[in-house]
């Protein structure tokens, strides 16, 4: 059986991500704060945790090993809420939780999957935003950036036939935004897949990916 986490998988990418992945025969478990959506379907798993919780993150992974043992397992780091305004409009407190929700999520549920599994994927949902700054971005932005440059560094510490890291940048996506031009979440979904899937001889390391809808 080959496992995914999708983490964030309540709403959004991260539902869509899990559906697609469910139809092509994968064990899909999925992450989230808020209870099971009711648009999951049933063949999923589903676990109701904060990923920035450091021992939540730890348990739910040596639950998953007693299950998975060593089939392969794919981490797609998807979670993290988007807090957007001026820096005067903005509390502290939201430029906390970006951080938590967005960096500390993808830091400790990789940390969790390393401590319980030898050899892995890992494909990380940062934004373009993380490497391009934007106004109104100044908690978002920040978070994306160094949760980007936390996988630059483990993909040094790490050979890739360990734990094949993918760093994707996409633009904005029809999830939130309503501008025509937005990516559409099941094509995103659907490119995961086949760098999940892929058994190729190479791999995709960073890529941005940006709409052809205008
Ligand atoms: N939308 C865009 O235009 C765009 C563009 C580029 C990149 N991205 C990135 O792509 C990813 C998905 O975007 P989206 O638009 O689908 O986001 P979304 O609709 O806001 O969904 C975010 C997901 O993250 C989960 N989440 C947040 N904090 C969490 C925590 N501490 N623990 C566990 N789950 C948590 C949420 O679940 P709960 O509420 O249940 O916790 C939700 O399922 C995000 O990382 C986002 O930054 C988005």
């Amino acid at each position: 059986m080959k496992y995914v986490i999708i983490t964030g998988a309540s709403r959004g990418l991260g539902l869509v991500v899990a559906n697609t992945f469910a139809a092509n025969g994968w064990s899909v478990i999925g992450t989230g704060t808020s209870p099971r959506p009711e648009q999951l379907v049933s063949e999923t798993m589903y676990y109701q945790f904060d990923n920035s919780d450091y021992d939540a993150a730890n348990n739910f992974w040596q639950t998953l090993k007693n299950e998975a043992g060593n089939d392969p397992v794919c981490l797609i780091n998807n979670a993290g809420g988007y807090k957007g305004g001026k820096l005067q409009e903005l509390k502290p407190e939201d430029y906390v939780s970006q951080m938590q929700s967005i960096y500390f999520s993808a830091v400790h549920m990789t940390r969790g999957l390393i401590n319980n599994f030898a050899q892995a994927k890992i494909v990380n949902i940062i934004s373009s935003t993380g490497v391009t700054p934007l106004a109104n971005n100044s908690a978002y932005g920040p978070a994306k950036t160094a949760e980007a440059h936390f996988f630059n560094s483990l993909q040094k510490e790490y050979p890739p036939e360990q734990y094949q890291i993918t760093n994707l940048y996409p633009d904005k996506m029809a999830t939130s935004s309503q501008d025509n031009s937005a990516m559409e979440p099941k094509d995103i979904a659907e490119l995961i897949l086949d760098l999940a899937s892929s058994e190729k001889t190479l791999y995709l390391k960073d890529a941005f990916i940006s709409s052809l809808k205008h």
